[in-house]
């Protein structure tokens, strides 16, 4: 992989690492036997790092022994403390890798920003990963991802659980069972509100810093910036490019993960997007991408197209379904891959439809069982099964995505994807938007 990206400096592999203290500790990895149990560290107890902690919880192999967070109120980590009272606490995630004998796995549920910051250090420590999606903020920190968990050899898991849900594994399955022929072309959509909070612009002025909140943690490896109430922490930070992927980032994870999982795609060979133009600083709410994929098995032609809608109420035109009758309507969030047989509808989450309705009456569509995905984790991480949405199947798909919004910030420009050199072949500016700046002395370490 080719590590000059243009012409910044961001990718020098001497980086200064996320902290002297990260650096210094050693690789600590006990190898467990299926009856021993797994200890987790949860990073980001708050919000999505809620639900992530108690299903893995759930697990009767899985012992919580430490609590990150660096709001400490009771809907971040206050409740965590009350049903965890023997886990340690932290505020700082560095301070928890000091202490990295302690775990042998951690639960990443932060803004998506401080993903890849916290992952990758936590990787190189030998603790296996749950993390949430998209996998990282940045192309480049996603590729990371990827290398880190294959060089330390830990069990990761991407957070988009619907992947093992029933509804998205039936989908699959008939798709991969040659249902609806091979694909010809994928059409995917949001067409729901973002629920964040939206600005034109960054507020003026600065709030005072609730007395439960670390803002200058939050912040991380971001640039520094007054705190506002209600404007980043918590949630509404998706809004702001400077931590959050927009709605594509969002739900690109969620949506194309069946699309990805049915036809086996991989990397795309160049995106298009059209988006209006808005503040530098904030995600837009409307766009069309447009990828193409090279050919899989399951697919028919040279290459596979596959368009992304993300505009309020916006569902891709009817007149792209010849097999699908009006009166059906179009779920608000999902997609349809068209076949040279027959079009399947896959919802953003329900059963899947097969179209045309006729034509499929008497075929068998047997339902295919739901997983789940965080015990899933937390057994592989004992050495019991496997993850089926790990870092090399999660990794090209949140480039994919993340590139997706690179194109958002290029509109209207055909942009060439070469995966393996990690190169945008034929533009410069948005070269420079597989990765960005970091708050000097929160660089990432990167793998050489
Ligand atoms: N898989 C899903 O269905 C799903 C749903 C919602 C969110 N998510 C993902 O989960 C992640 C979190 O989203 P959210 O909506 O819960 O955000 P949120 O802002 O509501 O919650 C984030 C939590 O992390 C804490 N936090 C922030 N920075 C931290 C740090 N450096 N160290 C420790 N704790 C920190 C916050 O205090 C808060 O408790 C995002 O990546 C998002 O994309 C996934």
């Amino acid at each position: 992989m080719r590590t000059n990206l243009g012409r910044r400096d961001f990718l020098k592999t001497s980086a200064v690492a996320v902290s002297a203290t990260a650096m210094s500790a050693f690789h600590y990895q006990r190898v467990l036997g299926a009856n021993e149990r797994l200890r987790v560290a949860s990073v980001g107890t708050g919000g999505k790092g809620r639900s992530d902690l108690t299903s893995v919880a759930k697990s009767s192999a899985v012992d919580v022994v430490a609590l990150c967070n660096v709001d400490s109120s009771e809907q971040h980590l206050g409740w965590a403390v009350e049903a965890y009272p023997q886990a340690k606490i932290f505020a700082d995630w560095r301070a928890l890798l000091d202490e990295s004998k302690s775990f042998d796995a951690c639960i990443v549920s932060t803004p998506d920003f401080m993903h890849a910051p916290i992952a990758l250090p936590t990787m190189e420590l030998g603790k296996h990963v749950y993390c949430q999606k998209p996998l990282a903020h940045t192309v480049y920190e996603t590729r990371q991802m990827q290398l880190a968990a294959k060089r330390y050899n830990v069990v990761t898991q991407m957070g988009n659980q619907i992947h093992s849900h029933e509804a998205y594994r039936t989908a699959t399955a008939w798709v991969q069972q040659g249902k609806i022929g091979k694909a010809k072309a994928v059409h995917a959509w949001q067409s729901g509100n973002p629920k964040w909070r939206v600005a034109s612009e960054r507020p003026v002025g600065a709030d005072a810093i609730p007395s439960t909140l670390r803002w200058d943690l939050w912040q991380g490896v971001a640039g520094e910036r007054p705190f506002k109430v209600g404007i980043y922490h918590s949630f509404n930070w998706r809004h702001w490019r400077d931590y959050g992927t927009g709605q594509l980032g969002d739900f690109g994870c969620h949506i194309l993960d069946p699309v990805f999982t049915a036809l086996k795609l991989t990397s795309p060979k160049s995106v298009w997007a059209i988006a209006p133009a808005i503040h530098p600083e904030v995600w837009t709410d409307s766009s069309t991408v447009r990828y193409v994929f090279p050919k899989t098995e399951l697919t028919d032609g040279d290459t596979i197209p596959v368009t992304w809608y993300d505009s309020v109420g916006v569902r891709p035109p009817r007149d792209l379904f010849s097999d699908i009758p009006e009166s059906y309507q179009l779920p608000a969030a999902g997609s349809v891959i068209i076949g040279t047989e027959g079009s399947i509808v896959i919802p953003h989450v329900a059963a899947p439809k097969i179209f045309p309705e006729e034509k499929y009456a008497s075929t068998e569509l047997p339902t295919v069982p739901g997983l789940d995905h965080y015990i899933q984790w937390a057994d592989a991480a004992r050495g019991v099964g496997k993850t089926t949405d790990d870092f090399n199947y999660a990794g090209p798909l949140t480039e994919a995505v993340l590139l997706g919004t690179i194109a958002i910030r290029q509109p209207g420009e055909t942009l060439k994807w070469d995966a393996e050199k990690l190169e945008i072949t034929n533009s410069e500016p948005a070269q420079n938007m597989l990765n960005k700046n970091y708050r000097a002395g929160w660089e990432p370490k990167w793998m050489a």
